[in-house]
């Protein structure tokens, strides 16, 4: 099969995250914690693509910075898992590991592993890419459609409201640039945007069958993403994803949990980026509110004072996730936001850059994490839950935090 991305394109976004180790942008890597073979439409990448447009035009009014846009598009669908096997009433299948692997339904015959799934998630991927293409280069993405992207059932609540008089406030300086004899229609800039994609490399399989090598340099390029990542359950130094990843040239991210080590932590550095180039290596914080507040300052003084330029980066996701009494799968937005925060102060402290933040979200009205400021409660948590995997912020709870962490990056 033909590779998805062009390797010039990675070295693209490598540089676009150097600028990022250079303080002098941030970034936002987003989108669903896994994509689906059901769900899977132009409306829902539409929709995506609009909160995560949003999402960047409150960031960057915020920040008054470059923003790096990365999605978790077109090949995030590969899910590790801390249990081979769960426990459904009598019986005990293998775990859900995603659709590229197995089927989500709780049947041995759903979960039995199907290799023509790489295959699936490789169409799927291509033809999501491409729709993304189309979007981000042919006017949807124009800045002076910045209106259009708010969805009826975000205008109406307050974030919604917000973003409407930040539109306005856009739109009023577009004209102002326009009425001082600027050609607006010239400035390429403001009628496409670069969305790169990413995955969790997890599937060494998928992996290895779309890595190239690019007839321009003579380098190998994992070609199914611009950037691909390294969980927290796969990132052992001489593991096979941390040997495999460092062969090839795409800008890497790294996940790190609680129990991440300095030690650890400057291994992998080493290993992933012995050449230390800006953007090369992103490490992504996901320790969880209160553990990231001593777990993190030690991690992040050893790689500073071993000079690796990494992006730092918060997942404030994924150490969250806890069940309600009655056994939903949820994260608080409350939660969410106390970790983005813990990360800001610690990166202020140990005069680093706080990079950016990876979150998982969707364009949907679901009610999967709690609270927000149209707050979803505790009882309305099944009314619309559908993610596949980990509980994701709904579109006004992802514009909330985009307000929120827009302060934090101008350091309000
Ligand atoms: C994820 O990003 O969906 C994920 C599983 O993350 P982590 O490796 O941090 O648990
Ligand atoms: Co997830």
């Amino acid at each position: 099969m033909p590779p998805l991305v062009f390797a010039g394109e990675a070295r693209d976004l490598e540089a676009a995250l150097g600028e990022v180790a250079q303080r002098r942008a941030f970034l936002i890597q987003a989108g669903d914690c896994a994509e689906s073979f059901r769900d899977f439409s132009a409306v829902s990448i539409r929709e995506k693509l609009k909160i995560f447009l949003q999402m960047s035009v409150v960031l960057i009014y915020g920040s008054g910075l470059p923003l790096v846009k990365v999605g978790r598009i077109a090949g995030q669908f590969a899910k590790p898992r801390s249990e081979p096997t769960e426990r459904v009433g009598e019986l005990e299948l293998p775990s859900f590991f995603g659709h590229i692997v197995n089927d989500d339904p709780p049947t041995a015959a759903a979960r039995t592993p199907d290799p023509s799934r790489l295959l699936r998630a490789y169409h799927q991927s291509a033809a999501t890419l491409n729709l993304v293409r189309a979007f981000t280069n042919g006017g949807f993405a124009d800045l002076t459609q910045v209106h259009t992207w708010n969805q009826e059932f975000v205008a109406n609540a307050p974030e919604g409201q917000r973003y409407e008089a930040l539109a306005a406030e856009i739109e009023r300086a577009l004209d102002f640039v326009r009425a001082c004899g600027i050609d607006l229609a010239q400035a390429q800039r403001l009628h496409r945007v670069d969305l790169w994609t990413s995955h969790e490399g997890l599937v060494l399989d998928y992996e290895e069958a779309l890595t190239r090598r690019d007839s321009l340099t003579g380098d190998w390029y994992d070609c199914s993403a611009h950037m691909l990542w390294i969980g927290e359950r796969t990132r052992q130094l001489g593991g096979a994803h941390v040997e495999f990843f460092a062969r090839v040239h795409n800008p890497l991210g790294v996940k790190l949990g609680p129990l991440a080590t300095a030690d650890e932590v400057l291994g992998l550095c080493d290993a992933l980026n012995p050449a230390r180039r800006e953007g090369r290596l992103t490490l992504i914080v996901r320790m969880g509110a209160e553990p990231l507040v001593d777990a993190l300052p030690p991690i992040v003084r050893a790689v500073r004072d071993a000079g690796h330029p990494v992006v730092w980066v918060t997942d404030p996701m994924h150490a969250n996730v806890f069940r309600t009494p009655s056994g939903v799968k949820t994260r608080s937005f409350e939660a969410i936001m106390d970790e983005i925060a813990a990360f800001f102060s610690v990166c202020r402290n140990e005069g680093v850059w706080p990079g950016g933040i990876h979150i998982e979200f969707t364009g949907e009205d679901v009610t999967e994490c709690l609270g927000g400021s149209a707050a979803v409660l505790e009882e309305e948590l099944t009314m619309r839950y559908e993610s596949l995997c980990d509980p994701r912020l709904n579109a006004r709870q992802s514009l909330d935090l985009a307000f929120r962490v827009g302060e934090l990056m101008r350091g309000d």
